[in-house]
């Protein structure tokens, strides 16, 4: 959602803001624009593509060391020309980009209109410039103050950069709930959303904490102040992303090289955690904690999106093998219904970006009624990571494509250790039980692997079905959650309707929509609610429903009834969870393809929501 890249130095500013936007197109956004000082302050956006702005700035002269540029996801005002950022101020000395919302802006925006001001677009963004260049004007400070004194007469989440055409060596850049992070270059500053637009230029970065305003210059100075005028001492620390790992390497969308890379991402997760020859399994990150999870009267999951499918699978590990009873909850909703917390509550976060509003808001309002906060986030760093008391990162690498594939098996890779330690320690688990499963658990990997290989029949598959309105996804147990995430993959990238159910809830009213024409993806593996499943393939097909069934390597019952069968390496069902995202993922990429749809960046979504 949104996103920002500043450069000031003695690089041409044009071609960095240029990549840093093409950078920060994975975040998801319907607009972008720059503003740059070429002797005067110059401001070009537009409705779109970054690739359209590029063509819009094609043959001009784009001179200049130093310029801010933009990325919008549109929240105040549809998305057009005039809405895209940056904004001018009335003078047109001054431009702002800004992610985030600004609350009050309707009262700030009445009060200026009142003496006199005028707005071009509908944004909360231009009322905070020209507030800004207002206190310039009228306290006659500088624009540092203006900037500072302007952030306290706001509410909501912001993440700026502002330039003037007054002040051409330097950048202004604040937050409050939404990222920002400088770059640290020799005598230069980037200052971005993330590290992806900087990670080509310089390892070296600051980020920055909420209600701080920093400024930086072309001298090679950095000052940071709190909004409440309290100098701060820059904390620098070292970037770990690769440039690689932000790259597609060849693959055509970011989206499959991220699902090809899960053999990996879920050995990297486990790396260090889980040691089979020793038998133990051990967070690191939440060691300090095992009692306070041991004595819990209830763990709460609270996450967003895929994130909170990962979260429903953990619900079956936690009260599978801890024991401890498990609610799982959108945190939009937790955030504003008045929950009980206890104090003994355990409150696991779970957020590939670490930046979801609702998730950290979710959070906050937990630590306020007491509770203990456990983070599972991909982002190292990040605002969820930083408010949690204790977590534990996934060590997914870099997710660019928006729909979340690595990140969701690797966050079920962590909730499956952390289920396994805690149960271990608890003494809920046999250690028979538990030896099984960690040596199972080791072989989740080549598994994985092994199941890529599936991906020439899955394009068949796509080949045939591509053309479909609906599908049903329906699994039983571990595997009802990856019915929900198996149709939201669906949806989010090929625009397919597509509903994830229980399958035994079908006869409640799914049931109704069967019909030739709706292809019913059935998680139908062995163990678990087998038996089950058979049935209610059977009570399909009775309804002349075409099934897609993914079943266990070898299977023969299913495959009697099923139109199709995905065949699965055999695991003990706690696992499969893991194993049976990756064929769901394939077919939701290759149908998206087929349908000629924008697979990393699909239409209105965003990567990481950092509004509410
Ligand atoms: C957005 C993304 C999803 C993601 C969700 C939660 O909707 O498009 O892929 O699952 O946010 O994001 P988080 O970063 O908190 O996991």
């Amino acid at each position: 959602m949104c996103g920002i890249i500043g450069y000031v130095g003695s690089r041409k500013v044009y071609p960095v803001l240029m990549k840093g936007l093409y950078r920060l197109e994975y975040r998801g956004y319907d607009s972008a624009g720059l503003a740059l000082i070429n002797d005067d302050l110059q401001l070009y956006k537009t409705h779109g593509k970054v690739s359209d702005l590029e063509n819009r700035l094609r043959g001009k002269a784009l001179e200049g060391t130093v310029g801010i540029a933009h990325t919008r996801w549109a929240t105040h005002g549809e998305p057009n020309d005039i809405n895209a950022h940056p904004h001018f101020s009335p003078s047109k000395k001054l431009a702002i980009i800004h992610n985030g919302i600004i609350e009050n802006y309707n009262t700030l925006k009445e009060e200026l209109i009142n003496r006199g001001y005028t707005f071009q677009s509908d944004t909360d963004t231009e009322v905070l410039i020209h507030l800004i260049e207002d206190i310039q004007l009228n306290e006659n400070t500088d624009i540092f103050e203006a900037v500072r004194i302007a952030l306290n007469h706001i509410y909501g989440a912001y993440a700026i950069v502002v330039i003037s055409q007054d002040y051409p060596d330097t950048l202004i850049a604040a937050k409050k709930g939404s990222p920002l992070v400088i770059g640290l270059g020799e005598d230069e500053f980037f200052i971005a959303s993330d590290a992806s637009p900087i990670v080509e230029y310089t390892k070296n970065v600051v980020y920055l904490d909420d209600e701080e305003v920093a400024t930086v210059n072309r001298q090679g100075e950095l000052k940071i102040k709190t909004t409440r005028n309290q100098e701060k001492t820059p904390y620098i620390q070292k970037l770990e992303l690769q440039l690689s790992a932000i790259e597609k390497s060849g693959f055509p969308h970011f989206m499959l090289k991220e699902i090809y890379e899960q053999p990996r991402s879920i050995n990297d997760s486990m790396r260090g955690r889980l040691n089979v020859s020793k038998g133990i399994v051990s967070l690191g990150g939440i060691i300090d904690y095992e009692q306070k999870f041991i004595n819990a009267r209830r763990i709460i999951i609270v996450g967003c999106g895929t994130s909170w499918h990962a979260g429903m699978v953990g619900e079956y590990l936690f009260e599978d093998l801890t024991r401890i009873p498990v609610k799982v909850e959108y945190a939009s909703e937790f955030r504003y219904r008045n929950p009980v917390i206890y104090e003994d509550d355990i409150v696991v976060a779970i957020s590939q970006s670490g930046e979801t509003a609702d998730t950290l808001a979710a959070v906050e309002l937990a630590k306020s009624k007491g509770a203990t906060i456990i983070g599972i986030c991909n982002v190292v760093g990040s605002s969820i990571a930083r408010a949690t008391h204790a977590g534990s990162y996934t060590h997914a690498g870099p997710e660019i494509g928006v729909a979340s594939t690595k990140a969701f098996t690797a966050q079920v890779t962590l909730l499956t250790l952390m289920a396994l330690s805690i149960a271990d320690n608890k003494g809920t688990l046999s250690k028979s039980r538990f030896y099984q499963l960690i040596n199972e658990m080791e072989t989740i990997p080549a598994k994985v692997e092994k199941t890529l290989e599936l991906n020439g029949n899955i394009k068949e598959l796509a080949k045939i079905f591509h053309k479909c309105r609906n599908f049903l996804y329906l699994g039983r147990g571990y595997n009802f959650p990856l019915a929900l995430e198996g149709a939201l993959k669906l949806k989010e990238i090929s625009y397919i309707h597509a509903e994830g159910y229980p399958a035994a809830e079908m006869k409640h009213g799914p049931i109704a929509l069967i019909d030739e024409e709706m292809p019913v993806v059935v998680i139908a593996t062995k163990k678990g609610a087998y038996d089950k499943v058979l049935s209610n393939i059977q009570e399909v097909k009775a309804r002349k429903g075409t099934i897609i069934a993914l079943v266990t390597e070898g299977d023969q019952t299913v495959k009697k009834l099923a139109d199709h069968v995905i065949e699965l390496p055999e695991t003990d069902e706690i696992f499969v969870p893991i194993i049976a995202s990756i064929p769901l993922q394939l077919l939701s990429y290759h149908i998206a393809v087929l349908r000629g749809c924008n697979v990393d960046q699909p239409r209105n979504l965003a990567k990481s929501v950092t509004v509410e």
